[in-house]
């Protein structure tokens, strides 16, 4: 029996991970968000009702379960105190169920103000959510960061605050900013050191005793492999890594812990912000996919951009994470698709190709190459297991898992925690074994 599992988006981010997460709780004593920050939004829809968690690790709704905000994530504290009120009025307890590692980090007001600063004066935009992310990560890199330990330590985050708040000032100045007073950011963050304080853990000790207590533990990532910071379509990427490989650096814990990886997938692809997307689609049918797939950000409100299944971006997500099994996502929303195109390589300067470019500029200019396939029209209400798929439906699966050499072991038929179809020899043999 496998008692530790990674879930980690195939593509950029959105693909239905909140779901999957919700879901394999329900057999885990341990969820773990190990990267970013509230740029995420991990939705989750049950009892006719939609939660949307930025932070909070979506296994907080099995109440029996212990979650982590583990050392390689960047934490806004007054978005983290709003999403503990809004569990609170939803009677979620999260008392001694909750726990922040030590050693992350803190995201201030300021990391927010220079994301929106930064984002303004560059001339190629990402497109970043402004929650802060790349400020707080760059801190941490220039070793200016401040760490959850330090941050609800009173004197701590006052020596912090004194030693590294003129360095920022004179950085807000230079672009006609308001100076943070130090006064007002320590009486507003007071309320949050007070609340966080007694949730402080060392996160690395935390996981490594469940996992030797042979508890399960689930790794929840944000957003996708096509984001990350070292292998995704750099400059256009968040500041973290949401590989599987990121896991173990991200939280304290050994390589050879991570026993197995589920690849969470859209049956079509989406991403937000700005970079290369060879795949991308202006026409009826991305008009179709975005209305039917509700294809607008959870933490931003913006319209997804929309395009067919990319094998050869799959294929680079299925490398750097050794996927176990595929979850595909949303494949209700391809019903009435009349044809379907799978990109089954690159043309580049009239040669075939089948990997990610490393130059962005060079990626740009890759034209897809297109394998049609046939639409599918089940009933998927009334369809709960593989067989019951229509040929078209089956095809159109076999073909993922031929093209990429991952087998299929879910498959979900709508945004409900109960619509999905499990096959169970597969996960039996992938996931469990
Ligand atoms: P940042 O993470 O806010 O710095 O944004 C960097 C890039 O990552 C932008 O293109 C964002 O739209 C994208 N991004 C960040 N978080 C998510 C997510 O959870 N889903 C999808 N895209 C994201």
């Amino acid at each position: 029996m496998v008692n530790t599992l990674a879930i980690i988006g195939a593509q950029w981010g959105d693909e239905g991970k909140g779901k999957m997460t919700d879901l394999l709780s329900q057999d885990a004593d341990l969820i773990v968000r190990f990267q970013g920050g509230n740029n995420a939004g991990h939705t989750i829809k049950f009892n006719g009702k939609t939660f949307a968690l930025h932070l909070v690790p979506s296994g907080i709704f099995k109440d029996t379960s212990s979650n982590l905000l583990a050392s390689g994530m960047v934490i806004d504290p007054e978005a983290l105190y709003q999403e503990l009120k809004m569990l609170e009025t939803m009677h979620i307890d999260t008392e001694a169920r909750l726990w922040i590692a030590s050693r992350a980090h803190v995201v201030l007001d300021f990391h927010k103000t220079l994301d929106a600063l930064y984002e303004d004066i560059r001339s190629e935009k990402i497109g970043t959510t402004h929650k802060g992310i790349g400020p707080a990560y760059t801190d941490k890199a220039a070793r200016l960061g401040l760490k959850m330990a330090t941050f609800v330590s009173k004197t701590g985050f006052k020596t912090y605050l004194d030693k590294h708040l003129p360095f920022v000032n004179k950085l807000l100045e230079s672009y006609h900013y308001a100076p943070v007073k130090q006064a007002d950011l320590i009486k507003k963050m007071a309320p949050y050191q007070a609340a966080f304080k007694t949730m402080i853990v060392d996160g690395s000790k935390l996981i490594d005793t469940a996992i030797e207590m042979g508890q399960n533990v689930v790794f929840e990532g944000a957003q996708g492999t096509m984001l990350c910071l070292d292998h995704g379509t750099y400059p256009f990427v968040t500041s973290s890594s949401p590989s599987a490989a990121a896991i173990p650096l991200n939280t304290g814990i050994a390589p050879k812990k991570i026993r197995r990886v589920l690849g969470i997938l859209k049956v079509y692809t989406t991403r937000v912000g700005g970079g290369a997307f060879p795949t991308e689609i202006h026409d009826d049918t991305a008009e179709f996919i975005r209305t039917k797939g509700h294809e607008f950000g959870t933490t931003t409100g913006r319209a997804r951009r929309i395009g067919w299944l990319d094998i050869v971006q799959l294929r680079h997500a299925v490398r750097l994470n050794g996927f176990d099994a595929f979850a595909l996502m949303l494949f209700d929303v391809l019903v009435g698709v009349d044809t379907l195109k799978l990109c089954t390589a690159y043309k580049l300067d009239g040669k075939t190709i089948d990997i990610i470019p490393a130059d962005h500029e060079t990626l740009s200019r890759c034209e897809p190459v297109y394998e049609t396939l046939e639409g599918f029209d089940d009933d998927l209400d009334k369809v709960d297991s593989y067989k019951a798929l229509s040929n078209p439906a089956k095809t159109y699966i076999k073909r993922i898992e031929t093209l990429t050499n991952v087998p299929v072991a879910y498959i979900s038929t709508g945004p409900d925690r109960t619509a999905i179809i499990k096959r169970d020899e597969i996960i039996a043999k992938t996931l469990k074994e």
